[in-house]
């Protein structure tokens, strides 16, 4: 299998700048305290990426899930660490990595929903087009086909994730 670069760094980069800048614009009449909250481990470089470009005052959850075995989703949410704090009364940002099926946020929001906080928003790096998961993302940094992703936090087995652009194997 070769390893193909699908987005650059620069790419990635200047796109996550972008989307920071929409986000301000988006909450600058609602709130200067953004809560975001990181979905572990694909969100790691893209949450620290995003966050250092948005000027607000920020603070951070991370959530730790997975479902993932191979390049197939099991449908099964995994929990391995949860938000530690209160989100009630607060702006939220989930940042996600990925959504594809969309079982792993369908399953984050719903509990998150319950603890009440003010608003609830979404933002992925990269939307997948294959599924219909019906979710309202409202951030998405770029939308792609039925391709298997690699790098910049995202992994197959737990490889490639330290890779500074996103790749698929061929
Ligand atoms: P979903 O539950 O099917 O929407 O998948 C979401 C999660 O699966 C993401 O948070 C990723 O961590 C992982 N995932 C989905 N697609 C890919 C991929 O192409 N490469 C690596 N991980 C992925
Ligand atoms: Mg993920």
């Amino acid at each position: 299998m070769e390893l193909k670069t699908l987005f650059d760094e620069k790419t990635i980069r200047g796109r996550i700048r972008s989307l920071a800048k929409e986000i301000e614009s988006y909450y600058k009449r609602r709130t200067n305290n953004l809560h975001a909250v990181c979905i572990l481990k694909g969100s790691i470089h893209f949450f620290s990426e995003l966050v250092m470009a948005i000027d607000m005052d920020v603070t951070y959850s991370f959530i730790h899930v997975s479902s993932y075995a191979g390049t197939e989703s099991t449908g099964r949410i995994r929990v391995k660490s949860w938000i530690d704090e209160s989100i009630e009364g607060k702006h939220v940002l989930v940042v996600e990595d990925v959504i594809d099926t969309g079982h792993t946020l369908k399953y984050i929001l719903n509990y998150l929903r319950r603890y009440r906080p003010a608003d609830l928003k979404i933002v992925t790096l990269v939307e997948k087009k294959k599924h219909d998961h019906g979710i309202p993302v409202d951030f998405v940094g770029f939308e792609i086909g039925d391709v298997f992703l690699v790098g910049y936090g995202l992994d197959y087995n737990e490889k490639y994730r330290n890779l500074p652009y996103l790749g698929y194997l061929e």
